[in-house]
């Protein structure tokens, strides 16, 4: 297992739109344990293989933050959505930066596991929003581009002057 690198806004490459897994091997099961132990080291809820510079649809959660709730959705889509609900959401790619962003309150989800089987899950709370921020990733969209233009530019700078420091 390895710890795979964690891109940061506005690296271009977060913005790649994640392919679907066809052949379910050892490689998808090997992007799957690094990606849990990247995830835990961080720490955080959940991880989309787009943060890690890998385009494939995969994204991992684990919302009980004892590791006691992992789990792993491969080629995720969101089937039925209810209700809207507001909260406080962070990421990996975007460091020290919580916003409140809307979502559905609830979703169902059918997924692969890192095996190729198929699954539906039922899903509400803090794992519905994260996964719908961890599908968003797949498509190459960030929780930033949900807020208000003028917040958006503000921490876009934030990140680009940090860059620049860093060099
Ligand atoms: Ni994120």
């Amino acid at each position: 297992m390895a710890i795979l690198q964690i891109l940061h806004f506005p690296d271009p490459r977060l913005r790649t739109i994640a392919k679907p897994v066809s052949v379910f091997g050892d490689d998808i099961q090997r992007i799957v344990a690094d990606m849990f132990e990247t995830m835990y080291a961080a720490p955080g809820v959940g991880l989309a293989a787009t943060q890690v510079n890998i385009p494939k649809r995969i994204l991992v959660t684990d919302t009980s933050r004892d590791g006691s709730d992992p789990r792993c959705f491969i080629n995720p889509q969101i089937i039925e959505a209810r209700g809207t609900e507001q909260m406080e959401e962070g990421c990996l790619s975007v460091p020290d930066v919580f916003e409140t962003v809307e979502r559905a309150e609830s979703v169902k989800v059918q997924a692969f596991d890192q095996y190729g089987m198929p699954f539906e899950v039922e899903l509400d709370g803090l794992l519905a929003v994260c996964v719908q921020h961890e599908i968003d990733h797949l498509d190459g969209k960030l929780f930033v581009d949900r807020l208000s233009p003028l917040k958006r530019s503000r921490i876009r700078r934030k990140f680009e002057k940090a860059q620049k420091q860093a060099l």
